[in-house]
């Protein structure tokens, strides 16, 4: 027992109560704004929230720009690539990260300035269009080949193309497939001397899924031993340090049981956790202290003399809460089981195993959470949006809101059985927001 303690590591800590009570009461304060949106329109519903996605834009460049002298944001629209969400970031002079020939087109579309194109394996179509646009993008080539590919493209259109290489953070397993490994840095920036249209002047790594900066700290101590090595005059040339996304927002994250590695250790076992509801946290730092130890682990480990801008790729940490999803209870079956109109096809995945999200009853609001399983219409078991409501009562007819799902939903829905909610606005006085431009000024890029 002690060793199976040992292998599970500190209990995961369970989401505190008040926390949640706060969150679910400040939610029902715009009660009758999301009911509005119910009534006028048909359910399931994405409710967008543009000025919260401008807010967190606006305060995620604010805590970069307070600690590194230039710093460029670009937002990695696979996270939401809702139209209306992407458009509201490029009009407010945001930069953005595309990873395929269609979020280009998008990006394009919604009249981006800047934008950085990443991602493995980009087609000669999708390396034609970048370089038509050379004026607004810079390629983050993804390999040896890719700056060969991207080099006979600009050669074609006689353009030169502003460029960056991605560098791998794991050197095994799947995360492999992305970029060059850090020992061929040097060898890459010697081939793309020999380029006439690809002018390479930058890096990129990008680490998912970080609760702290941990893992930024201890890539960049890696990077700056390498760029230590590199002749001073090779430094010179690097313009930009991109350092992808990967933030976790500060509200840290909210789990089922079945999702922390007791609840694992359980199913493992064949003791499935469906009689665990209790809402378990794991906490995140705040976008503060992230821009802090990455600025001060830049200054530390990389090389002094280089002058260049830090590019981030923030997806989750600017759009998690701009986006929210209503549906309707169609069916009530028991007390604690009811169907709802939207299945989890509008997210794309079986998300309410493992993430929780309250989900509130706007029809009969209470601030007391009640066992229930609230699941979707579509024809599998896995259709669940949680085992319980917050609410007086659940009946036919009642509007549930399932907050905060803007991350790596839309983007992903799956037209399966049923149709997909349509989307709305939620009407607010829009965010005023700081032109991303006054703070990259003077550095003439892109
Ligand atoms: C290259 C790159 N940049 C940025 C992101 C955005 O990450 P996040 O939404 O976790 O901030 C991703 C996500 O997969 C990515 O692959």
């Amino acid at each position: 027992m002690v060793q199976v303690a040992r292998l599970l590591g500190r209990p995961t800590p369970q989401l505190d109560r008040a926390e949640l009570i706060q969150c679910v009461r400040q939610l029902l304060d715009r009660r009758q704004q999301f009911l509005a949106l119910s009534r006028e329109r048909a359910s399931p519903l994405y409710v967008l929230d543009t000025a919260a996605l401008l807010d967190r834009a606006r305060q995620f460049l604010q805590a970069f720009a307070g600690v590194l002298p230039k710093v460029g944001v670009f937002y990695a629209v696979k996270c939401n690539n809702h139209p209306l969400l992407v458009s509201a970031l490029a009009r407010n002079g945001f930069g953005l990260d595309v990873s395929s020939g269609l979020e280009l087109a998008l990006a394009l579309d919604c009249d981006a300035r800047q934008i950085v194109f990443s991602g493995p394996g980009k087609t000669d179509n999708e390396l034609e269009m970048a370089v038509q646009h050379a004026g607004h993008v810079t390629v983050l080539l993804d390999s040896f080949a890719e700056l060969d590919k991207l080099e006979r493209q600009a050669a074609k259109f006689n353009v030169r193309v502003r460029a960056g290489i991605r560098v791998t953070t794991v050197e095994s397993g799947i995360w492999r497939k992305f970029g060059i490994p850090l020992d061929q840095l040097a060898a890459f920036f010697t081939r793309a001397r020999s380029c006439r249209y690809v002018h390479l002047c930058g890096i990129q790594f990008h680490l998912s899924w970080n609760l702290n900066a941990r893992a930024h700290v201890r890539f960049i101590t890696r990077l700056g031993g390498v760029l230590r090595e590199f002749k001073a005059r090779r430094r010179e040339r690097i313009e930009f340090i991109d350092i992808g996304g990967g933030y976790w927002p500060s509200q840290g994250e909210w789990l089922q049981a079945e999702a922390t590695p007791l609840g694992k250790l359980r199913q493992a076992l064949g003791r499935p956790t469906d009689n665990d509801h209790r809402h378990y946290r794991l906490p995140a730092a705040s976008i503060t202290e992230f821009a802090e130890q990455i600025a001060a682990a830049l200054q530390q480990h990389l090389p002094g003399g280089m002058n260049y801008t830090v590019y981030a790729e923030p997806g989750r940490w600017l759009c998690h809460d701009a986006m929210h999803i209503l549906l309707r209870v169609l069916d009530r079956k028991s007390e604690s089981l009811v169907i709802t109109d939207g299945g989890i096809n509008a997210v794309g995945w079986e998300r309410y195993e493992h993430d929780y999200f309250p989900v509130i009853n706007l029809s009969r609001p209470g601030l007391e959470e009640r066992e229930c399983l609230v699941a979707g219409s579509l024809c599998t078991p896995h259709d669940i949006w949680g085992y319980n409501y917050f609410g007086d009562d659940i009946q036919p007819g009642d509007v549930l809101l399932v907050p905060f799902q803007g991350a790596y939903t839309y983007s992903l829905k799956q037209e399966f059985i049923k149709p997909l909610p349509r989307s709305v606005e939620l009407a607010s006085a829009a965010a005023e927001v700081l032109p991303q431009d006054a703070l990259v000024a003077g550095t003439g890029e892109v």
